[in-house]
């Protein structure tokens, strides 16, 4: 779709059984692992979304076979190592694919050129590229480590390193590293984030050592660990999830179930933070998929009530802050949100564009240098004013929510940069005008 902006308005009672797609933090370490193993692995309920094929096109030029085999099902044969590329390796919009591949590339003698879209381009790369360093990998890029750059990897030492700041690629980054690095690597987790990376190795056949410890967790790998192909099944992206569940709560006489979503406790911050809203939100069918816990999630309208969310739950719903923003211009009282800091290094400053966009459609925000306080305007009663053009600067999550906001608002809700939803939810229109929302181009 490439419409210049694209509307929500007021809409009737959503209704319906949807998948959502693919988890897009799973999907991306599918195909990396996939292409660093030895064999085949395959996948099936791949997301395929922008992200994603731009990491699948990565994979490919680093030298594994990458084929789809159908909807979802695709095929990565590897052989244990990476080949140099006779191109620029290009993210686009996403910081995983970039500081996964970053991690998986430095590990092998191969000099790589990454690059990605203007709005990665903005993003800090030295949070991976210091660790690697340490490591013994060599980058030339710009200020703050930013793309375009150039990696040249190899030869790798050991490292035990903490984490600065609560990041899962970060931690994904050196741990992909550490597989080829001589004594292996240590990362020292303070604030748990999500453990894909992790079960992921084990699942192709790595031994990482996982001890807790009083504050997070201490994860160790040995170098030199050999990974063999396997099966994956992605489960649904409960990041994805969030924004027909939410506007299932927010829209009046709605009842709407959101099939096999991801349950993994470092991922399901905001159902936890919603049902302290007061929201509707029963989970059942709770089985086991491919080594994750997935559910079935059904959401009625609510009436919400503001929360203060513990700064502490920030990494397990850290993408999951703009749908809970708006969520809670429609809930009744204060909701404050902090520990945001991470918030601002996003696909754009997601603090700063939240709170301007919500303004813009009539609901009072203020904002702090790392958290937001939202005004409600108590449900159902007093709808959210709406009638505005959101800027999203090309993000994919700013947009949705403000759309799902345009369906329980006075006035339509348009955004500009429609198409860049496809970086993670390329169904989103169809999956939600299927449950009846009015969303459209005009
Ligand atoms: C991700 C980790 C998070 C998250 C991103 C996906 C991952 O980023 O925001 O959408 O797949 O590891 P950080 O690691 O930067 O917190």
């Amino acid at each position: 779709m490439n419409a210049a902006t694209l509307t929500s308005r007021a809409s009737g009672a959503l209704r319906g059984r949807v998948r959502a797609p693919g988890d897009k933090s799973i999907s991306h370490r599918a195909l990396i692992l996939g292409a660093l193993a030895h064999g085949e692995t395959r996948i099936e309920g791949l997301l395929e979304g922008d992200d994603v094929l731009h990491t699948a096109d990565a994979m490919r030029a680093l030298g594994a076979e990458i084929e789809r085999l159908g909807e979802g099902r695709w095929s990565v044969r590897g052989n244990g190592s990476l080949q140099e590329p006779g191109e620029i390796i290009d993210c686009g919009n996403s910081g995983t694919g970039a500081r996964l591949i970053m991690g998986a590339a430095a590990g092998f003698p191969i000099t790589v050129t990454f690059d990605g879209d203007a709005t990665l381009r903005l993003r800090p790369m030295a949070r991976v590229l210091d660790p690697l360093a340490s490591m013994g990998a060599v980058h030339l890029g710009r200020a703050g480590g930013r793309l375009p750059l150039t990696l040249r990897g190899g030869g790798l030492k050991s490292i035990s390193y903490r984490l600065p700041m609560a990041s899962a690629q970060v931690k994904s980054a050196v741990l992909l590293a550490g597989l080829n690095a001589e004594g292996g690597v240590e990362v020292i987790e303070p604030e748990l984030t999500r453990d894909h990376t992790e079960r992921m190795l084990e699942a192709f056949g790595a031994r990482l050592q996982i001890s807790p410890e009083a504050d997070g967790r201490i994860i160790r790998l040995a170098g030199g660990q050999r990974l063999r192909g396997t099966h994956i099944d992605v489960p649904g992206d409960p990041s994805s999830a969030a924004f027909p569940i939410v506007a299932a709560l927010l829209v009046p006489g709605s009842e709407v179930t959101v099939q096999a979503v991801l349950l993994n406790e470092l991922r399901i911050g905001l159902f936890k933070t919603l049902r302290e809203m007061g929201a509707d939100l029963n989970i059942d069918n709770v089985r086991d998929q491919g080594g994750e816990p997935v559910g079935d999630v059904t959401a009625r309208h609510s009436r919400l009530k503001g929360v203060v969310v513990p700064a502490a739950r920030a990494p397990s719903m850290i993408d999951e802050y703009p749908i809970l923003a708006v969520a809670a211009a429609l809930a009744e009282g204060r909701t404050v949100m902090r520990g945001l800091g991470e918030l601002r290094v996003k696909e754009s400053d997601r603090v700063a564009l939240m709170a301007q966009g919500l303004e813009a459609s009539g609901v009072l925000v203020e904002e702090e240098p790392e958290g937001m306080i939202v005004t409600g305007v108590a449900g159902g009663n007093h709808p959210v004013r709406g009638g505005a053009v959101i800027e999203t600067r090309g993000d994919h999550r700013v947009a949705m929510a403000h759309l799902v906001l345009g369906l329980a608002a006075q006035a339509p809700i348009s955004v500009d940069e429609p198409e860049m939803i496809a970086t993670s939810f390329p169904d989103f229109i169809g999956l939600m005008r299927g449950l009846g929302a009015a969303i459209g181009e005009a």
